[in-house]
């Protein structure tokens, strides 16, 4: 099932399952709300997330639910999908001991069911978990992965992550949520959330420079409990933005490009016909799956293409970020050099 089917399908059976929660008699419409109440809303839940205060007032009405969905569901799911194919996906056909297949999941502050989504295109997950404090987001999420991924058994738990005692999975998803708690709280989810990592831990956080400093402290904590980072970080060593005295402008994050298409591009009013999302994160491993780190260097920076040579900013295993100059000399490395995207490992 694609990406834009689900969404429809998902804002359809939401408007259906609230509307007739909110009008018992009336029945269920198959009527979505008017685009101007839901660019309205979005405009009202994308003040309040400048403002910072989003997490104080979580949504507000059912169309702010559905235009989050139709807005911001599309980029975060672009994101943890490229970070599962990129870094997690290629261990899969290299595992003959089968420690990376994935058959048990738990989302955290799951929202409409983004990471879990992007996670049964890529994995046979048997069992998903799904926490989330905004009820109406997780009723619909849950009906409509019950009725397109029926192999899979789903359980909801409609609290707070402050609550719950998460079972142990897996995979644990926490995609977009730790910025919405203050930091004391971010930690100990996060640090609650990796005794429940059997396997991986995947953290996700808005490309900002604010998430960056908080997704350093957690990268700490993972570090200090002896969880092993698999990305995007090559060492474990301290991170060099965080000591660069230059650094302001500098913070390690990446940029997802993607299709704005149809209701997409009608909530974001926006003229272009895509959209860059940029974020931050981590993926650790449990000490128990056998992980180890090679040589290779993440690209930090778009490469820039000279004639004859390709300029790449790395962040090197040594722990150190790199200026490598390939040159069209070293044939094998500047064909791949030529190719090398923000983001990606220039593999050595
Ligand atoms: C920005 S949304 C991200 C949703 C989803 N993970 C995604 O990537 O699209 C953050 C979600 O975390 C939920 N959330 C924030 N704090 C929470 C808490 N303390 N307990 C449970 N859910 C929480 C919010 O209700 C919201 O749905």
């Amino acid at each position: 099932m694609d990406l834009h089917t689900f969404i429809d399908e998902y804002v359809r059976t939401f408007v259906q399952r609230y509307q007739s929660v909110a009008k018992p008699n009336g029945g269920a419409r198959e009527k979505s709300l008017a685009p101007h109440l839901l660019k309205g809303a979005y405009a009202d839940l994308s003040q309040r997330y400048r403002m910072a205060d989003a997490y104080a007032n979580g949504f507000q009405n059912i169309p702010e639910m559905i235009a989050y969905v139709q807005a911001r569901f599309p980029a975060t799911y672009a994101v943890v999908d490229h970070i599962l194919k990129t870094e997690l996906v290629p261990h899969l056909n290299v595992d003959p001991k089968n420690m990376y297949s994935v058959d048990t999941i738990l989302d955290l502050g799951a929202g409409p069911g983004t990471a879990t989504f992007a996670a049964l295109q890529h994995f046979d997950v048997s069992h998903v978990t799904m926490v989330e404090q905004t009820i109406p987001l997780l009723q619909s999420a849950t009906t409509v992965f019950r009725q397109n991924f029926p192999k899979t058994t789903y359980v909801d738990i409609s609290d707070s992550l402050y609550k719950v005692i998460f079972p142990t999975v897996d995979l644990v998803l926490l995609s977009y949520v730790l910025t919405e708690m203050p930091e004391s709280k971010a930690l100990s989810v996060y640090e609650a959330s990796l005794k429940a990592t059997t396997k991986f831990n995947l953290m996700i956080l808005p490309g900002t420079p604010a998430a960056f400093r908080l997704l350093l402290n957690l990268r700490a904590l993972a570090i200090d409990k002896g969880y092993t980072i698999m990305a995007p970080c090559p060492h474990a060593k301290v991170c060099p933005l965080s000591v660069k005295e230059d650094a302001v402008d500098e913070w390690c994050h990446f940029r997802k490009r993607l299709d704005r298409i149809g209701f997409h591009q009608d909530i974001k009013q926006g003229s272009l016909g895509y959209e860059d999302e940029p974020y931050c994160y981590l993926l650790v491993a449990n000490p128990a799956v056998v992980y180890e780190q090679g040589d290779d260097a993440r690209v930090i920076q778009s490469p820039q293409k000279r004639s004859g040579h390709v300029l790449v900013d790395v962040c090197a295993s040594s722990g150190v970020i790199e200026e490598r100059c390939v040159s069209k000399k070293n044939k094998s490395a500047y064909v791949q050099a030529k190719r090398l995207k923000w983001g990606d490992l220039l593999v050595i």
